[in-house]
């Protein structure tokens, strides 16, 4: 899957996440952890609510910091916010008193580039998300799903090494869903960034990965790796055997209390 790149290898190595719980006592989030994920792979963390998913992507992306163990991005150890690892999470944070436009040419901000070129490359960006003509609206005037477009047009402008989503799709209805599947695998497949996607919905995580890890309940495991071999473009409507065979697994794992399918 990553024969066209080979930056943005995630090493994952015995990482342990504990925080403190607010009457005293620790939770432990994120048990011990190995897990390697290939450059230029796309890659769906899925399980039940509270398993660790998004403290392991905030892990990787250094906003919360390991109890132990470590995470190397392309061999350098995660120790804060890097610029070359992207996020859009399923808030939208846009800033809502720039325009669409606005909002992308911000995050070009530390690039020495001139402004005609940040203007050239927001533009371009704008048009691969399919919001061509709409660079002068504001967030507040735009739908769910057209703002999550900026969200992915701001992020991809950057040409981030990492890209970390969590739940990003998980406020849109299931039409406006599937329409931005279809954009960000298109982008992705233009870009090839390594891509960590955090979801419940285990037919997102089918349609969208190159791999599936399944997550137990806390504190968060990886209990099992699902390769997915269809080819894309991959539809609910219009899935194979062994699509359908993995997706009852799947459902079948999260439905166990300890992860196990009887
Ligand atoms: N900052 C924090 N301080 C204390 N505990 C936290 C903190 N962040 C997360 N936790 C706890 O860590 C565990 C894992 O939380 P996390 O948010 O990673 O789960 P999740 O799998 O993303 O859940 P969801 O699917 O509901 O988003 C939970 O028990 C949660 O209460
Ligand atoms: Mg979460």
């Amino acid at each position: 899957m990553n024969a066209q790149t080979d930056i943005g290898r995630i090493d994952i190595k015995g990482a342990e996440v504990t925080f403190k719980a607010p009457g005293g006592g620790r939770v432990e989030a994120l048990a011990a952890t190995d897990l390697v994920i290939d450059p230029g792979s796309f890659v769906s963390l899925i399980g039940p609510s509270g398993c660790g998913k998004s403290t392991m992507l905030n892990a990787v992306g250094g906003f919360v910091p390991l109890t132990s163990g470590v995470i190397e991005l392309d061999g350098d150890p995660v120790k804060g916010i890097n610029p070359d690892v992207g996020v859009v999470f399923q808030q939208y944070a846009l800033f809502p008193w720039f325009t669409a436009l606005g909002n992308v040419m911000f995050a070009l901000k530390r690039f020495k580039i001139s402004k005609q070129e940040r203007l050239e490359r927001a533009y371009a960006a704008l048009k691969e998300v399919g919001l061509e003509g709409r660079e002068r609206t504001y967030p507040g005037q735009l739908s769910g799903g057209m703002r999550q477009r900026v969200a992915l047009a701001r992020v991809f402008v950057t040409s981030p090494k990492v890209l970390l989503m969590d739940e990003p799709f998980g406020a849109l209805d299931a039409q406006t869903r599937v329409a931005m599947h279809e954009i960000l695998l298109r982008i992705w497949e233009a870009h090839r960034t390594t891509v960590l996607f955090v979801t419940h919905d285990v037919d997102e995580a089918l349609i969208l990965s190159d791999c599936a890890h399944i997550m137990s309940v806390g504190p968060g495991q990886i209990i099992e790796t699902m390769d997915v071999k269809q080819e894309r473009p991959r539809h609910v409507d219009n899935i194979g055997p062994d699509f359908l065979e993995a997706r009852n697994h799947i459902i079948r794992l999260l439905r166990q209390p300890g992860g196990k399918d009887h």
